[in-house]
């Protein structure tokens, strides 16, 4: 409990640091040609890039200082040192800071998708070596309805080492592709981060409450230089908080998940960013024609925003291509027009869709409308994990293996 009091004091120095050194440091960044133009925006005046890397190192710092504190007074408290929540620390920091790294080198090099995918699986080696040591637990709960096929648990062994690893490198990079609006990446980050501290705070009375007492630890610093960033990162932006903000924010999302056992649950949190890689599926693995930004068209006359579009050739177009376009339009989820040439149609990204169905509408709008339907998949999120939980699963059971 007092370690929590502590872990709060000092992150509120963490908020008011990030606060000031973002404020002081913005000059460095574009002196250093670190900087982007607000594609949203009339002016074109630079603007400092990845400033996550201000909230992700003050971050990491918090953590480090409150080790001494945190481990020191369990040491005198208990008189033992805990080996196995150390452990889990350290590989949480490692793993963090090497997304930190590869965000940096990111937005510095503009690095290709390969390594994007390949990075945060290296990085997410230490949590699983950990977790493989401290925990080894590889089974699934099977839901009630389906155990007479499957029995009470399955052990899916070796797949679930590579389930978690999958984890790590969809989480870091589901947030950096729902991006391009002043406010959205952090904004999504944020309100992830408050409904995994509103689950760890309902479970600490549970008979996991080491492992949300864990989590916690992780997720306060991280709210508190979040909401500082937030602050200059909200529309009209004054910094832009690039990859490094987005990779280090998805690990940290993933390492509370897979050592404090709710993975599935914080895949729950990340609706909306599963909705968004779907959508994005035909553009990310080139059936579609995907440009450099995919971020929705800006009105100088109206001010407002409009879905931005991309065009597919209608000469030698795959047959692939064909079939995802004829599945999509039949959805109704592609607003498309075509000519003799080719098919011209809104670049697939949950951000353009709310374009097409809403109708355009100003940059601050939809960023609040986008982060409504990220709070209104929260608390779906925490409809199917607790009341809808008890019809599919025992709860006892469901408890100790999996939350
Ligand atoms: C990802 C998206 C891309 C989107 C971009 C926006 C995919 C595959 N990639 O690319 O479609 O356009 O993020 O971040 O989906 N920017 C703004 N306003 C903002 C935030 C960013 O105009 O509020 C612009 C700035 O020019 C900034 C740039 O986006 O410099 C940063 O883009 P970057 O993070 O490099 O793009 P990616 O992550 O590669
Ligand atoms: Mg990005």
């Amino acid at each position: 409990m007092w370690s929590l009091v502590i872990l709060i004091l000092l992150s509120l120095f963490a908020y008011i640091l990030t606060d000031e050194l973002i404020y002081k440091l913005q000059s460095l960044f574009i002196n250093a040609g670190l900087f982007g133009i607000d594609l949203c925006k009339v002016s074109k005046e630079k603007i400092p890039e990845a400033i996550g890397v201000i909230s992700g190192c003050v971050f990491l710092i918090t953590i480090l200082l409150f080790i001494p504190i945190g481990f020191g007074y369990s040491l005198m408290d208990r008189g033992n040192f805990p080996h196995h929540e150390f452990a889990e620390l350290l590989a949480a920091l490692l793993s963090i800071c090497c997304m930190l790294l590869l965000g940096f080198a990111d937005d510095v090099l503009n690095l290709k998708w390969r390594y994007k995918l390949l990075l945060p699986t290296i990085a997410s080696l230490p949590l699983l070596v950990v977790y493989y040591v401290n925990f080894n637990s590889t089974t699934f709960i099977i839901p009630i309805p389906l155990r007479q096929f499957f029995g009470i648990s399955v052990n899916i062994g070796f797949l679930y080492y590579i389930y978690m690893g999958m984890l790590a490198v969809f989480c870091t990079n589901a947030i950096n592709i729902l991006a391009g609006i002043n406010g959205l990446e952090v904004g999504q980050s944020v309100i992830i981060a408050l409904s995994i501290i509103l689950f760890n705070i309902i479970e600490l009375r549970g008979d996991q409450y080491k492992a949300h007492n864990f989590s916690l630890h992780i997720m306060i610093p991280y709210l508190a230089t979040t909401l500082a960033l937030l602050k200059h990162n909200w529309y009209p932006s004054k910094v832009f908080v690039g990859d490094t903000f987005c990779y280090v924010s998805g690990m940290t999302f993933a390492v509370v998940g897979i050592l404090s056992h709710f993975s599935k649950t914080v895949l729950l949190f990340f609706l909306p960013q599963i909705i968004n890689f779907l959508y994005s599926v035909p553009q990310l693995f080139h059936i579609v024609p995907c440009p450099r930004h995919r971020l929705p068209k800006y009105s100088a006359e109206t001010d407002l925003l409009r879905a931005s579009r991309t065009v597919v050739l209608k000469k030698d177009m795959p047959l692939l291509t064909k079939v995802v376009l004829r599945i999509f339009t039949s959805l109704k989820l592609v607003d498309k027009v075509e000519d003799k040439d080719g098919v011209i149609l809104n670049n697939m990204t949950l951000i353009n869709l709310v374009l097409i169905k809403l109708g355009p509408m100003s940059e601050v709008q939809l960023t609040k409308t986008l982060l409504v339907f990220q709070i209104f998949c929260t608390c779906i999120a925490f409809l199917i994990r607790y009341p809808m939980a008890s019809y599919f699963y025992d709860l006892n059971i469901y408890n100790n293996f999996v939350s």
